[in-house]
């Protein structure tokens, strides 16, 4: 088995690389080795070319690659993918580019993705500030969802955290006017950074005044089910960018 995971690396080499060579060196997420099942192998070898955006470094037109005239939502960090997949069914009058460095769940969300020929999903495995600020066009995203980001919960761990000021510019500048930010933590101290990060954003606007209801259309994920086993906590931030 060793051997075959080697093998889509020779096939794939970009599938090796998570981050640019002069990424920031202060990095939100940590990567485990993964040794991958059987179907999740072969998931790469089917469905890597149709639902795999590789990272380019180049400003890319995702409508052009979805060619269904929906508007854009990019996930960030989506684990294991489940909620992605039931969301991208669901609510189907969006297209979702999935963004996850973690290769288990991305091969994982590919092998759900290809089976149910959900033709509104791309993936796409890499830094996603890197994405973000280096292929994604300013105002063209509808929406951006961050469920159960890492929390980063020792202090001298805050700074890398994924929602923080330059972070949240980043995603303000790449929305559209009218276009939402969804973030969803088990971490209260966490949660109100995010208020007040996205408060303190130019451009953002909460219409919720604080944390937000929870939506029907959003499934429990495999972290938000953690943290309610250990009785954390669920909050909700809904963010705009203004009209
Ligand atoms: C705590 S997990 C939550 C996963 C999932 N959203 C859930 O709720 O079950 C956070 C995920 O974000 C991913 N992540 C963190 N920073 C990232 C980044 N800069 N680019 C892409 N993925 C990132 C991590 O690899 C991790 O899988």
């Amino acid at each position: 088995m060793r051997e075959k995971q080697d093998t889509i690396y020779r096939d794939i080499p970009e599938l090796r690389i998570v981050e640019r060579d002069d990424a920031h060196s202060i990095k939100s997420f940590v990567l485990r080795g993964t040794r991958l099942k059987p179907f999740q192998i072969e998931a790469v070898r089917a469905y890597y070319n149709d639902y795999v955006i590789p990272y380019t470094g180049k400003v890319t037109d995702f409508d052009a690659i979805f060619a269904n005239g929906k508007p854009l939502v990019i996930e960030i960090g989506f684990g294991m993918g489940v909620a992605t997949g039931l969301i991208a069914r669901d609510r189907s009058q969006y297209n979702y580019l999935a963004i996850e460095v973690f290769l288990s769940g991305f091969t994982k969300l590919l092998d759900k993705v290809g089976k149910e020929n959900l033709t509104n999903v791309r993936l796409m495995r890499f830094d996603a500030v890197a994405v973000l600020s280096q292929m994604v066009a300013d105002g063209s995203v509808s929406g951006f969802h961050i469920f159960f980001p890492d929390p980063w919960p020792k202090k001298r761990q805050h700074k890398r955290r994924l929602i923080q000021a330059p972070f949240a510019q980043l995603l303000a500048q790449k929305l559209a006017p009218g276009g939402y930010i969804y973030a969803v933590t088990d971490w209260q101290e966490y949660a109100e950074q995010m208020l007040a990060v996205f408060d303190a954003t130019f451009g953002l606007v909460n219409p919720h005044g604080g944390f937000a209801p929870p939506v029907a259309w959003r499934p429990e994920t495999r972290f938000e089910q953690k943290g309610r086993e250990k009785e954390h906590p669920i909050n909700e931030v809904w963010v705009e960018k203004q009209r």
